[in-house]
């Protein structure tokens, strides 16, 4: 499904307007089409993927390995995602720590509410902000050098203001020396929050990077938290179907997809 937004519309009434639109069409892959009527119609499964013995109370800085920043929708729909496998995550934006502990708390005793400079210290870092907003996060570092960033924003700006690039390889050239990979921006953060085990199947997460080796880590992440991973190769290549350009979306965006196997 390819959707258009029209050109006075904000970001977030698009998105609302597209969650307007669940159940959506679920397929199923290898398995022939599939329609899935209930929209969280499968049950939650009880296999979680066992906690890392990590002492939360304890919230050692060095331990964390995963921060998400931005806790709006999209942090925390991915916070749950986090909360529900037991794996701990830094959850950061503007606010101070203080002002987003309570809804971090109430997502999980794994999601750990920090100043914006502290969430930084972890590897992997999410990025779930306004897309213009990037260019805030990104001077908060003074060098990006081995971090690995998940670039779940979309923009909808004409690709002129791009420097006529993918939006991730723009996002990419202010956080310096990062290695990016663009992922979980293609389903709306409702379906995102919900248990990834559809039908007995793994909710579909797709991830591009023009950087090879930041691919693996990160669909090994999207496996713990129970997604099937799917590599579209190159941000300009496979991965432009998961980038709006402009005021278009890319064809897969909105796709919510599922796999038999992960
Ligand atoms: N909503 C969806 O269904 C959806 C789906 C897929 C992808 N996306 C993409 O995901 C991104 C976030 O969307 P959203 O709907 O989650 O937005 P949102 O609900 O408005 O949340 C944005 C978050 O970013 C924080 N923030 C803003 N500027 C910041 C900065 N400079 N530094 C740190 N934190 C900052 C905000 O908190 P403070 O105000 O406290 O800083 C807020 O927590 C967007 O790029 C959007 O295109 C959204």
């Amino acid at each position: 499904m390819t959707v258009r937004p029209r050109g006075s519309r904000s970001r977030q009434d698009v998105y609302a307007s597209i969650q307007a639109f669940e159940p959506m069409t679920r397929i199923a892959w290898g398995g022939g089409p599939k329609i899935s009527k209930g929209r969280h119609a499968a049950k939650r499964t009880t296999g979680a993927v066992e906690g890392r013995g990590i002492n939360i109370n304890t919230d050692r800085r060095s331990i964390l390995s995963y921060a998400i920043v931005g806790f709006g929708a999209v942090g925390q729909a991915l916070a749950r995602a986090f909360a529900s496998k037991n794996i701990k995550v830094a959850v950061a934006s503007r606010r101070p720590p203080e002002a987003l502990a309570p809804q971090a708390r109430a997502i999980g005793p794994t999601v750990v509410a920090k100043s914006l400079r502290d969430a930084l210290e972890a590897d992997t870092i999410i990025l779930a902000v306004p897309f213009g907003e990037h260019r805030e996060v990104a001077k908060a570092l003074p060098s990006w050098k081995g971090k690995t960033v998940i670039d779940a924003m979309n923009a909808l700006v004409p690709p002129e203001e791009l420097d006529g690039l993918p939006s991730s390889a723009f996002v990419a050239k202010a956080l310096t020396g990062a290695k990016l990979v663009k992922g979980f921006n293609h389903l709306i953060a409702a379906t995102l929050a919900a248990d990834p085990i559809v039908e007995g199947g793994h909710r579909v997460i797709f991830l591009s990077s023009d950087d090879e080796d930041a691919t693996a880590p990160v669909a090994a992440l999207a496996k713990q938290l129970g997604f099937a991973p799917v590599k579209l190769g190159e941000l300009n290549e496979g991965g432009a179907l998961v980038h709006a350009r402009g005021r278009t979306w890319g064809q897969l965006i909105f796709q919510d997809l599922f796999k038999k196997e992960q």
